[in-house]
C-alpha cells in the first residue's frame, strides 16, 4: 500500500541533509522546480557519468560479441521552432485540463476520475464524486474528507474513525480502478474509479476536487506544455521560440552531422542528457513529476528490418542497467503498452517502471523504450527539405554478393533508418535512488539511515577526529588531504562523535574513519561500517587501499 508517510519523512531528510531544497524557498517557492543541493547534485552526478560511462565511453556489447558505437551530444535547449512543428509537439503536445470556475484551481482531466462507492452491506451506490486518480493511495487522500462527510450522512459510523482508502493493485481486484474502504480495520465500502465521460450526463453533478464546489468544473480544455519565449527583443509570433520539452530531437536535427563528421554506420547510437522543460498541469510527488528536469536518451538508428531485434536488445540492456545502481529487481518491472495507447508511428513501447511509495502496490513510469520507427528523421527530413536518408554501403555489398539486380540494390541500399531510443529521466533515477536507500532502523540514534549503493553515495568515507584536541584534527587532516585526491570524503570535527556518526547514516556514507586516543599510540584507526554498524580498528595508512578495496568490491 502507498506510503505517505516514508515520503514525507524522506522529503524532510532530503530538505534537512541537502539533497533536494524547494526552489526559490525564501519567496514562498515555485510549484514544479526543485534544487538539488550540495548532496543532491552529487547523487545525480554520479548517476549521469555511471549512465554516460555505460552508454557512451564504454557501450554494451552487441550480440555479434563487438562494442557497439555510440557517440555523445549536447545541443542547445532552444531550437529553431519548426523543429516542434516537425516532431508534432506544437500540435499535439498536450494534455487536457480543467478548470474550476469558483476557486480557479486546474486539473489535469485525464487524471480527475469519477468514484462510486458503494456500501458492502446494502450493496447500493452511497456516493459518486470526483477526485483526484493519484489521491487514491492512503489515508490522507483527498477521497478521506469526502468519506467522513459521506459516513455522517449515510451514517456509516465506523466510517467516521479514521477511514483508510486503500487501493488495489491489479491482481487483487482485477483493475486498477478498484479501492476499498477500511475502517476500525474493517472493510466498511468498496469503491471503482473511472476517467469521467465529460460529455455525459451527470457532469454538473460532480464536485471539484479542490473546493467541493458543484458543477463548477469547465469542459476539458487542450493545454500545450512547451514553455515558451521570444528570441530577440520583439516579442512577436515570428520570434516566438520554445524550451525544449525532450532532449531527443536535439539528436535528430544532429543525426546527419554525427553521420558527416564521425566514423559511424548503421547501427549506431547517440546519446544525450540535459535539461527539458514541461508545463506540467499538475506537479506533484516531490521531484517525481517537475517542470524543469534532466533526461539521460539515446536514439539508436537502425535499420529497419532488424529494430524489433534490437528494441528486445534495449529492453534487456536498460534493465541490467537499472539493477547495477543497486536497485532490487523486485522493484522494478516492465510494463508494455498496449496497442491504443502506442503513437501512430511505433510498433512498440515499454516502461520500465519503479515501485514507489507513492504508488505501491503499483509502479510508476522510470524510463520508456520505445521503437519510433522512422517517424522523426522522416518528419524532419519533409519539414526540413534535407535529405536524412543513409546510404548503406555494406548492404550494398552483401546485396552484389548475393546477386542481387542493380534496381533493387540502389533501392535496398539506400533508407531512413528506424530508431529505437531508450528514454530516462535523470532527476527520476535520484528520486528512484533515495526511495531505494531509505532504510528505518529505530535502533539507531539517526532511526533511519541512506543504503547507497557505495558507488553512488555522495560521500565515499567521512574521516572523523574523535575530540578536537590532543593532535587528533591534525591527523585527521593529513589523512583527508590524502583520500580526498581519489574519492569524495568529509572531514568533519563538530559536534560529538555519536551526531557526527548519525548524520552520516542519514547521508548514506558507507564508512566512517575515527581517529582517537589509539591511534597515536599505535598507528590505528576505527572504520566504521554504515550498513553493519561494525566497528574494527585498521592502520591508518592503509586507509586508503582499504577505501579502494571497498569500493572496488561494489562494482
Ligand atoms: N523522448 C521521449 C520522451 O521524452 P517521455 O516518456 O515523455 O519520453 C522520458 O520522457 C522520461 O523522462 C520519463 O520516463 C521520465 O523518467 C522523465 N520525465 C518525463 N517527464 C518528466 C517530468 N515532468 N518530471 C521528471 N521526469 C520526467
Amino acid at each position: 500500500m502507498a506510503d505517505n508517510n516514508v515520503m514525507d519523512s524522506l522529503v524532510a531528510l532530503c530538505k534537512r541533509r541537502g539533497f533536494v531544497y524547494p526552489a526559490s524557498e525564501i519567496y514562498g517557492g515555485i510549484n514544479g522546480f526543485w534544487d538539488y543541493g550540495p548532496l543532491g547534485v552529487q547523487l545525480k552526478n554520479n548517476i549521469r557519468d555511471h549512465w554516460w560511462r555505460r552508454m557512451v565511453e564504454c557501450p554494451p556489447m552487441g550480440p555479434d560479441g563487438h562494442p557497439l558505437q555510440i557517440v555523445g551530444l549536447d545541443s542547445a535547449i532552444i531550437q529553431n521552432p519548426r523543429t516542434w512543428e516537425a516532431s508534432g509537439h506544437v500540435a499535439g503536445f498536450n494534455d487536457p485540463m480543467v478548470d474550476c470556475k469558483e476557486c480557479k484551481a486546474r486539473f489535469r482531466a485525464d487524471q480527475v476520475m469519477w468514484y462510486a462507492l458503494t456500501d458492502i452491506e446494502q450493496k447500493s451506490t452511497i456516493a459518486a464524486g470526483l477526485v483526484f486518480a493519484s489521491s487514491i493511495v492512503g489515508a490522507e487522500s483527498a477521497l478521506v474528507p469526502e468519506l467522513k462527510r459521506i459516513g455522517r450522512k449515510e451514517n456509516i459510523p465506523a466510517l467516521k474513525k479514521d477511514p483508510q482508502v486503500v487501493r488495489l493493485s491489479e491482481r487483487e481486484a482485477g483493475g486498477l480502478g478498484h479501492f476499498h474502504v477500511e475502517a476500525a480495520g474493517e472493510i466498511v465500502a468498496r469503491g471503482r474509479l473511472a476517467t469521467p465521460n465529460w460529455d455525459g450526463p451527470g457532469k454538473d453533478e460532480v464536485c471539484c476536487p479542490a473546493c467541493g464546489e458543484k458543477g463548477s468544473l469547465t469542459e476539458p480544455r487542450l493545454f500545450n506544455l512547451m514553455y515558451h519565449t521570444y528570441n530577440g527583443p520583439i516579442h512577436d509570433d515570428a520570434n516566438k521560440v520554445y524550451l525544449r520539452p525532450e532532449t531527443a530531437q536535439g539528436i535528430f536535427l544532429d543525426y546527419k552531422n554525427v553521420l558527416d563528421t564521425m566514423r559511424v554506420k548503421v547501427p549506431f547510437g547517440v546519446a544525450q542528457i540535459g535539461k527539458a522543460f514541461r508545463n506540467e498541469v499538475t506537479p506533484r510527488n516531490f521531484i517525481f513529476r517537475s517542470r524543469e528536469f534532466e533526461q539521460m536518451e539515446m536514439e539508436w538508428f537502425c535499420h529497419p528490418d532488424e529494430s524489433l531485434k534490437w528494441y528486445e536488445f534495449w529492453k534487456a540492456e536498460r534493465m541490467k542497467w537499472w539493477e547495477s545502481l543497486g536497485i532490487s529487481r523486485g522493484n522494478l518491472r516492465f510494463r508494455d503498452h498496449a496497442a491504443d495507447e502506442l503513437a501512430h508511428y511505433s510498433k512498440a513501447c515499454v516502461d520500465v517502471e519503479y515501485l514507489y511509495p507513492f504508488t505501491a502496490p503499483d509502479y510508476g513510469e522510470l524510463e520508456g523504450i520505445a521503437h519510433r520507427g522512422c517517424f522523426d528523421l522522416t518528419q524532419h527530413q519533409q519539414h526540413s527539405g534535407r535529405d536524412l536518408s543513409y546510404f548503406d554501403q555494406d548492404l550494398q555489398v552483401r546485396l552484389q554478393n548475393e546477386g542481387v539486380d542493380k534496381e533493387q540494390i540502389r533501392q535496398r541500399s539506400r533508407y531512413i533508418p528506424n530508431v529505437i531510443e531508450p528514454a530516462s529521466g535523470l532527476t527520476r533515477a535520484v528520486l528512484v535512488l533515495l526511495c531505494e536507500a531509505y532504510t528505518p532502523d529505530p535502533e539507531r540514534p539517526s532511526k533511519v539511515y541512506m543504503k547507497f549503493h557505495p558507488k553512488f553515495a555522495p560521500v565515499k568515507a567521512a574521516v572523523l577526529p574523535l575530540v578536537a584536541k590532543d593532535g587528533m584534527p591534525e591527523i585527521a587532516e593529513k589523512l583527508y588531504n590524502e583520500l580526498r585526491e581519489r574519492f569524495v570524503v568529509e572531514l568533519d570535527v563538530k559536534q560529538n562523535i555519536g551526531k557526527r556518526y548519525a548524520r552520516q547514516d542519514e547521508i548514506g556514507t558507507p564508512f566512517c574513519f575515527t581517529i582517537d586516543g589509539q591511534t597515536k599510540e599505535d598507528g590505528t584507526v576505527t572504520t566504521r561500517y554504515r550498513d553493519t554498524l561494525q566497528q574494527d580498528r585498521i592502520p591508518l595508512e592503509n586507509v586508503g587501499r582499504f577505501l579502494e578495496e571497498q569500493m572496488a568490491a561494489s562494482e
